[in-house]
């Protein structure tokens, strides 16, 4: 049975600023699009109906559970829908070496609320879980391997870097004194440690936040795949065509931006907006998990 945080079946996700995406990649009737990040569907669903009776989407996904919820919620949109197991970098170079080009490329980064919900999965702190945390089930070192075994400067540098956590040093010590004891197994034992280390329990943040999302990143890969993904999204483009990327954390925007400058100064295309776009208030109210969004949108140059 698959437990879920909220206990209930929420197997849902709402796609943050697809109308902001759908309008800075100028969606229109006919057109490709490959979803990296394919998730429950959503943005792909919105780029099916706004490209329609034609538009098509490739969508791709390292979770193979998120595909088969893919495959669900976008099975009325029939053979304009091809599924593809595998990270962001694996499919582009997949792609590539078919000779594809597309019209549009979304990046939507980080965790799906289908994802935090399922507690087994071990990225929620909310419950006790095995300490896991990996998107593709099927490969890599889980959270509690990288726990256990990574060196304490290694562990104090992944959670200042990916988790901006000012207290990486404490939190580090104390990981690895435990462990000597005995192995971290569970999410519980995690959380339980990192209150023990900083004497803070709950809260409006819990004080484990910062490590969860640290390790999270670490055991996916998760700034890796991006700078991989960026310059071969860019050659799958057609002229004219547009890099979307969503970013929910403050390290990945700063690549994304950083990347895009740079790009934008070999003559390789430009930025839509200087500013990356943010969500609406309304949405911000609706959608919490939208806050921290960021959307910034690459036009490919056209063809010389
Ligand atoms: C934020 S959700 C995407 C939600 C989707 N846009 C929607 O509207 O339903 C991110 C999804 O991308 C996947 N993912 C994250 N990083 C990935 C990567 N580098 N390569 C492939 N899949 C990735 C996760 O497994 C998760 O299902």
């Amino acid at each position: 049975m698959i437990r879920m945080a909220t206990g209930e079946a929420s197997m849902s996700h709402v796609p943050v600023m697809a109308g902001e995406v759908l309008r800075n990649i100028g969606a229109a009737p006919g057109q490709r699009m490959v979803d990296l990040t394919v998730g429950a569907g959503g943005h792909a669903g919105a780029f099916l109906r706004a490209t329609a009776p034609t538009g098509t989407v490739v969508g791709c996904d390292r979770d193979r559970e998120a595909l088969e919820l893919a495959e669900a919620n976008l099975i009325a949109f029939g053979p304009r829908v091809t599924l593809r197991h595998g990270d962001s970098a694996s499919c582009l170079r997949a792609l590539l070496a078919e000779g594809v080009a597309v019209d549009a490329v979304l990046l939507d980064l980080g965790v799906s609320s289908m994802q935090l919900d399922e507690i087994d999965r071990g990225f929620t702190l909310r419950e006790d879980a095995p300490l896991d945390m990996r998107m593709d089930a099927s490969e890599g070192r889980t959270a509690a391997d990288v726990v256990n075994e990574l060196p304490e400067a290694e562990l104090a540098r992944v959670l200042r870097e990916l988790g901006d956590e000012p207290r990486a040093d404490r939190i580090a010590r104390a990981l690895v004194e435990r462990r000597a004891r005995r192995p971290f197994r569970t999410t519980g034992d995690l959380r339980d440690l990192v209150e023990q280390a900083l004497h803070r329990r709950g809260g409006r943040i819990h004080p484990a936040t910062r490590t969860f999302q640290a390790l999270r990143m670490l055991v996916n890969r998760e700034l890796e795949l991006l700078v991989e993904s960026l310059p071969l999204a860019l050659r799958l483009l057609r002229p004219g065509g547009h890099l979307a990327v969503i970013a929910f954390h403050s390290g990945e925007d700063r690549i994304v931006k950083q990347w895009m400058r740079e790009a934008a100064g070999r003559g390789e295309g430009e930025s839509v907006s200087k500013r990356p776009i943010t969500p609406e208030r309304e949405e911000q109210r609706s959608n919490r998990r939208s806050r921290s969004a960021r959307l910034r949108v690459f036009r490919k140059a056209d063809a010389s």
